[in-house]
């Protein structure tokens, strides 16, 4: 079954939502949570920030920013854990993927016992680059590159 989602460029309004989502997935090892309503606020206006829509309820988000005009780097994907598992990411991936068609090089960084998040960019094409850096944002776990090479 496909669910019917559609990303929107998340706004200041969002900022609770996106905080309801992030902390439905805090307190996991392999996942670091955007807790942080200000870190929210600031990756609104700081990056290309969209929230991912069921039903006109926001359930999730995934975000990218754009490092030159040939590199963009995917700095969150997030869903809350009652609609996991059923291919949304999948289609929000695309979607992102669509809109970086002209973008050559895509990277983001994930828990290398994410299996769940590798597997997802690993389906179209990511690459694991390197080895995993320890303690990559600061809370004592390690991350590993994943590259889209085009
Ligand atoms: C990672 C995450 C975004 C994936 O979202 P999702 O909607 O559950 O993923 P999907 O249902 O679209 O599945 C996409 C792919 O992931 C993989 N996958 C899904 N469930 C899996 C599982 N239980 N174990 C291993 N791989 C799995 C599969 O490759 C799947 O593709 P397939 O259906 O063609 O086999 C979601 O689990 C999540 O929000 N996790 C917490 C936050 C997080 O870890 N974010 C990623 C940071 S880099």
């Amino acid at each position: 079954m496909t669910e019917e989602i559609t990303l929107r460029r998340a706004i200041a309004e969002d900022v609770d939502d996106i905080l309801a989502v992030e902390k439905s997935l805090d307190g996991a090892k392999i996942y670091s949570a955007l807790t942080d309503r200000n870190e929210i606020l600031e990756a609104i206006s700081s990056s290309f920030f969209y929230v991912i829509l069921r039903n006109a309820k926001i359930i999730g988000d995934v975000s990218y920013e754009m490092k030159d005009e040939n590199h963009a780097h995917i700095s969150g994907l997030a869903l809350t854990p009652e609609f996991q598992g059923r291919g949304i990411a999948k289609q929000a991936i695309k979607m992102i993927l669509e809109k970086l068609k002209d973008v050559n090089v895509i990277d983001l960084v994930t828990h290398p016992e994410n299996e769940r998040s590798i597997n997802l960019y690993a389906s179209f094409g990511f690459k694991k680059e390197g080895e995993p850096k320890e303690n990559y944002f600061g809370d004592g776990q390690p991350r590993i590159r994943m590259v889209l090479r085009k």
